[in-house]
C-alpha cells in the first residue's frame, strides 16, 4: 500500500522540467538551474518552458517587448483591486484577481476555448499583469500612491513596489528569484493545474485552481511562515530554544523538508548565496545570519533538506518587501510554468480520471429513518 499523497507515481510524461531528487538537480528543458540563474532572465525562462528551446534575440526582445504593453489593468480590474486591497488577504485577492481576468478577456466567448494560440497570448497577459495585480495591491494596501509599470520585468516590480529604481543588482538578484520560482515539475499547484486543463476548460480557471493549490502552508504558503518564524525569533540567541520547542510540539518547520529532494534542493543552495549578497547590499546581516543558525540548529536535531521558501524569505526582507506578499511572489513567477503546463497538457490531452482504494463498508440495505 502506498503511503498515499502520490507519492512517486507517474501521471503523464513531460519535456518541462527533469529533478533528480538524489543528486539535488534541477533543470528546464534540459538546462540545469545554476546555467539558467547565471545567464538567464525570467522572460528568457518563460519562453524556454512555453516552447521547449530558448529564445533567439528576436524573440526574446518581442516577448519583453509584449509584456510591457500588456501591463495596464483595465478600468473594471482596477477597481476589483481597489476592492480587493481593502478587504482580501494576499493569495485570496490574486486568485480572484485571475479569474476575474478571465471574464475581463475580450476574447472570452462564454465557451472558454482550450485553443493553443489563444491560451498562449493568455499565458503571456497573466505574466504580464500578475506584478502589476500584486503590486498594486500591495501599496493600496500599506497607503501608498500606486506606482504606474515602467522597467523591464524584475526591477518593474521592485518599481512598483517601492516606488525607486532598484540598483542593478538588486533586479539581478530580484530575476534570480523568480528562474528559480518559475518552475518545478508535478508539484500540487502544477498537477491542479494540469487536472483542471484535462477537462479541456480555458487556461484562466487552470491557473486560478493552481493559486488556489499554492496558497496552503504546506507549498508556497511556506515562504511567509518563514519570515513570520524569523521575525518571532527576533535575535540569534534565541534560536535554540526556539526550534527545542518547535520540535517537542512536533510541529513542521517552515521552509525544512521536500517530498522530492532528500540531499539538496539546488534552490536554496543559490538562494543561500542571495540572501547573503543582498543582506549586504541592505547593510543587514542580521536576517541571513539568523537564517543560517536556524538551519544549522535544526539540522542538528533532523536530516532535513533546506527548500526554495526557506533563504527566499530573508532574501525578500532584504530587498524591503513586505512578507505578506512571498506567496504572491512566488505565483507572479510560477505563472510561467503553470501555463507551460497547461499548453503541453492541451497538446496531448487525456482526462486526469484516477480511482482510490476502497476501504469504506461492505454492501448495506437501506435502513428506513424511523428503524436507525
Ligand atoms: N519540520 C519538521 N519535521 C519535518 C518537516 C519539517 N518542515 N518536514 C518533514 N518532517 C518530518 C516529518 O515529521 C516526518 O517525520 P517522521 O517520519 O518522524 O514522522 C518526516 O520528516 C517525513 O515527512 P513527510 O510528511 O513524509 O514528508 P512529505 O514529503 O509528506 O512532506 C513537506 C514534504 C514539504 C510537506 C514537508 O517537509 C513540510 O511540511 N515542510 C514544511 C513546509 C514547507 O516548507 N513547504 C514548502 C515545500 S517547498
Amino acid at each position: 500500500m502506498s503511503k498515499g499523497g502520490l507519492e512517486d507515481v507517474i501521471v503523464a510524461e513531460s519535456a518541462i522540467c527533469s529533478i533528480d531528487g538524489a543528486a539535488g538537480t534541477l533543470r528546464y528543458c534540459g538546462y540545469s538551474i545554476d546555467d539558467l540563474v547565471a545567464h538567464g532572465s525570467f522572460p528568457e525562462c518563460a519562453w524556454l518552458l512555453w516552447h521547449g528551446q530558448l529564445p533567439n534575440a528576436q524573440e526574446l526582445n518581442g516577448l519583453r517587448a509584449t509584456l510591457r504593453a500588456r501591463r495596464d489593468l483595465s478600468e473594471g480590474m482596477n477597481f476589483l483591486v481597489h476592492g480587493l486591497a481593502e478587504r482580501a488577504a494576499p493569495m485570496d485577492a490574486l486568485r480572484t484577481a485571475v479569474s476575474a481576468m478571465g471574464i475581463d478577456d475580450e476574447t472570452t466567448d462564454g465557451n472558454a476555448p482550450a485553443d493553443l494560440d489563444l491560451s498562449q497570448d493568455r499565458a503571456i497577459r497573466m505574466m504580464a499583469q500578475m506584478p502589476v495585480l500584486v503590486a498594486t495591491y500591495s501599496r493600496l494596501r500599506e497607503g501608498k500612491p500606486v506606482v504606474p509599470p515602467d522597467l523591464d520585468e524584475a526591477a518593474n516590480f521592485l518599481w512598483m513596489m517601492r516606488g525607486e529604481v532598484p540598483s542593478n543588482a538588486e533586479a539581478k538578484a530580484f530575476d534570480a528569484c523568480l528562474v528559480m520560482h518559475a518552475e518545478h515539475g508535478f508539484n500540487a499547484s502544477t498537477f491542479a493545474a494540469r487536472v483542471v486543463a484535462s477537462t479541456l476548460t480555458d487556461i484562466y480557471s487552470a491557473v486560478s485552481s493552481a493559486i488556489a493549490s499554492l496558497k496552503g502552508p504546506l507549498h508556497g504558503g511556506a515562504n511567509t511562515r518563514v519570515m513570520e518564524m524569523l521575525l518571532e525569533i527576533g535575535s540569534e540567541d534565541r534560536v535554540t530554544q526556539w526550534v527545542d520547542d518547535a520540535l517537542a510540539r512536533k510541529e513542521r518547520i517552515m521552509g525544512f523538508g521536500h517530498r522530492v529532494y532528500k540531499t539538496t534542493d539546488p534552490r536554496a543552495r543559490i538562494l543561500e548565496q542571495l540572501s547573503e549578497q543582498c543582506a549586504e547590499l541592505a547593510g543587514n546581516r542580521l536576517w541571513f545570519e539568523l537564517s543560517r543558525r536556524v538551519q544549522a540548529e535544526v539540522n542538528a536535531r533532523k536530516p532535513l533538506v533546506t527548500n526554495v521558501d526557506f533563504f527566499s524569505a530573508s532574501t525578500y526582507y532584504a530587498m524591503g518587501l513586505s512578507p505578506e506578499i512571498y506567496t504572491p511572489i512566488f505565483a507572479l513567477a510560477r505563472v510561467a510554468g503553470w501555463t507551460a503546463h497547461v499548453l503541453e497538457q492541451y497538446r496531448n490531452n487525456r482526462l486526469m480520471r484516477p480511482r482510490a482504494a476502497w476501504v469504506g463498508p461492505e454492501p448495506r440495505s437501506w435502513v428506513p429513518v424511523e428503524a436507525r
